[in-house]
C-alpha cells in the first residue's frame, strides 16, 4: 500500500484548498477541506442566532453540538465534495465574508475542536486522503507522510480572497478582506488549542510571487518523491 498522507497546513487565503484539489484529483486521493467544516458550524451558530450583536454564545452551541451533522458529497460537476450541513449544501454560504468573520472564534472552542478533528481522521484513516487547515500535520495526522505550509504575504492573499469574492458576486471591500485575513491569522496562531504553526517536519511553500503552475510542479513533484520512497521501503 502506498498511499500516503498529505497535510496541508498555513496561513488564510494562502491557497491551501486550490493545491490539495490538484494534487488529491492527480493521485486519485479523497481532499478534505477541514475548514469547511468549521466554516459550516459557524454557519449553524449565526443561522441559530447564536450569535448576536458580535457576541457568541458558546455554552449553546456546545450543548448544539450533538444534533449538528456534517458530511461532505462528491459533487461531479465541481470534481470535488460539498459540505452540508444538516443534510443541506451550505457550500455557497460558507464561504461569505460573514462566515469569515466569526469562523476563528468558533474554531477556538476546545469541544468543537474534538467533534470536528474526530472525524477529520476518521476520514483520512485509510490514508489516500489530502486535507488542508491549521492543525492537519500537528494534532489530526502527525504521522502525515508529508506535510506542507503555505504562505504568502498578507496583501497578496487578501487581494486573492477578495477577487474571488468579487467573483461570486458578493458585496465586499478589499479592506474589510484584509482586516479579516489578519484577524483571522492572529486568532488561529494564538488559540490556546491547536494553534496555527508550522510542524516541525513541514516543508515551506511561500507563494507570494509563485503562480499556480509552477507551485503545483514542484508540489507534485515533492509528493511523487515521497510516494516513491515509500513503494521502495515497502
Ligand atoms: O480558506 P481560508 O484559508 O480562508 O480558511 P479555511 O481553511 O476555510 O478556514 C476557516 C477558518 O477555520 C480558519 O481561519 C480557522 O479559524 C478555522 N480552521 C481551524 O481552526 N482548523 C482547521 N483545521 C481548519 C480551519
Amino acid at each position: 500500500m502506498s498511499k500516503i498522507t498529505i497535510a496541508i497546513d498555513g496561513y488564510s487565503s494562502t491557497g491551501k484548498s486550490t493545491i490539495a484539489r490538484q494534487l488529491a484529483e492527480t493521485l486519485g486521493y479523497i481532499y478534505v477541506d477541514s475548514g469547511a467544516m468549521y466554516r459550516a458550524l459557524t454557519l449553524y451558530a449565526l443561522r441559530a442566532e447564536l450569535i448576536q450583536n458580535d457576541v457568541l454564545d458558546k455554552e449553546k452551541l456546545i450543548q448544539s453540538l450533538p444534533s449538528i451533522f456534517l458530511q461532505f458529497t462528491f459533487n461531479p460537476k465541481k470534481g470535488y465534495a460539498e459540505v452540508y450541513l444538516n443534510n443541506k449544501n451550505v457550500e455557497g454560504d460558507i464561504r461569505k465574508l460573514e462566515v469569515s468573520k466569526y469562523v476563528s472564534r468558533v474554531a477556538e472552542i476546545p469541544e468543537v475542536r474534538r467533534k470536528l478533528v474526530a472525524i477529520q481522521q476518521e476520514m483520512g484513516k485509510n490514508k489516500g486522503v489530502v486535507m488542508d487547515g491549521r492543525d492537519i500535520g500537528t494534532v489530526v495526522f502527525p504521522e502525515a507522510d508529508l506535510k506542507l505550509f503555505l504562505t504568502a504575504a498578507p496583501d497578496k492573499r487578501a487581494t486573492r480572497r477578495y477577487k474571488e469574492l468579487l467573483e461570486r458576486g458578493d458585496e465586499v471591500t478589499f479592506e474589510e478582506v484584509l482586516e479579516n485575513v489578519e484577524f483571522r491569522d492572529h486568532i488561529d496562531s494564538t488559540r490556546a488549542v491547536s494553534p496555527l504553526k508550522k510542524a516541525e517536519d513541514a516543508i515551506v511553500i511561500d507563494n507570494t510571487d509563485m503562480g499556480l503552475k509552477e507551485q503545483f510542479e514542484r508540489v507534485l513533484n515533492i509528493a511523487n518523491r515521497v510516494i516513491n520512497q515509500k513503494k521502495k521501503d515497502a
